[in-house]
């Protein structure tokens, strides 16, 4: 084998099956469907899926996995009627208000990735609050709650961070790199998803960590949001181990 090659392979590694997922991503769809399964409205089925937020987070921290990341509110949601937009931001708030209590207790620290600045004065105040304690304490899982996210926008501010380095002379607009762009990504500190999982039975990413998935593993189930549960997430962990990541390598 001619020397590059092998040095080549030799840097980029496959991943072998059994290493455990340091980053799984879910996107919480299927409330209103669940919803209306029951003949309930949707706001119940997004009542009901933030029960399980609380159970799959503490299921993931349990399964010594470091970063847990969900979809709550895309920017493409704001098209929903207004009263569901309401009630699901206010149960965004009910949720963070019960969550500052224990989440010491609990060790897990949130995070928020999105531009929160559309969201109402007491919802922002929240999250801000809520990142600050989560730096105070040694937490065993974080938690990124995408609220106002889309993986376009997200991509654009970065790429117009960028362009306001290069005009400012620290960056080279021919030359700046991948490594330049993650940076200003929410995700600048942690690693790159390495499992997505959508239930739902819905096929398609909608914008969700688009940069951040470009080597993620996939995983689609046709359970709706407020009926997943543990079993289903140890399911899906026992069929990511089985898959084989290369990377592009060999
Ligand atoms: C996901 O559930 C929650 C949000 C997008 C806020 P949906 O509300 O999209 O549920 P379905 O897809 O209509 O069943
Ligand atoms: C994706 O679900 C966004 C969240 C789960 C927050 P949607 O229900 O909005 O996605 P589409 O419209 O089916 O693609
Ligand atoms: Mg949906």
């Amino acid at each position: 084998m001619a020397f590059w090659r092998k040095k080549l392979t030799k840097s980029i590694p496959s991943k072998t099956s059994e290493t455990p997922p340091k980053h799984v991503a879910i996107i919480m769809d299927g409330n209103g469907r669940w919803a209306k399964q029951r003949g309930l409205p949707r706001t119940a089925g997004h009542a009901a899926g933030a029960e399980t937020f609380r159970k799959i987070a503490t299921h993931c921290k349990d399964r010594g996995i470091p970063y847990l990341t969900v979809y709550a509110f895309s920017t493409e949601n704001w098209k929903r009627p207004e009263e569901e937009i309401t009630s699901i931001m206010k149960l965004l708030e009910k949720y963070l208000m019960e969550a500052i209590e224990k989440m010491a207790q609990d060790k897990i620290s949130l995070r928020f990735f999105g531009d929160l600045s559309p969201l109402s004065d007491r919802l922002r105040r929240l999250c801000e609050e809520t990142q600050r304690i989560s730096l105070t304490y040694q937490s065993e899982i974080q938690v990124n709650v995408c609220l106002n996210y889309g993986g376009r926008d997200e991509i654009l501010r970065a790429a117009r961070a960028c362009a306001l380095d290069c005009m400012r002379g620290k960056l080279d607009p021919d030359h700046f790199t991948e490594k330049d762009m993650a940076k200003h990504l929410y995700t600048s500190e942690i690693p790159d998803p390495d499992l997505v999982i959508r239930p739902s039975g819905e096929i398609r990413i909608s914008n969700f960590l688009l940069w951040q998935s470009a080597y993620a593993e996939y995983y689609f189930t046709d359970v709706l949001w407020p009926d997943f549960d543990e079993g289903e997430l140890d399911r899906i962990l026992k069929a990511y181990q089985g898959r084989k990541r290369r990377f592009g390598g060999v």
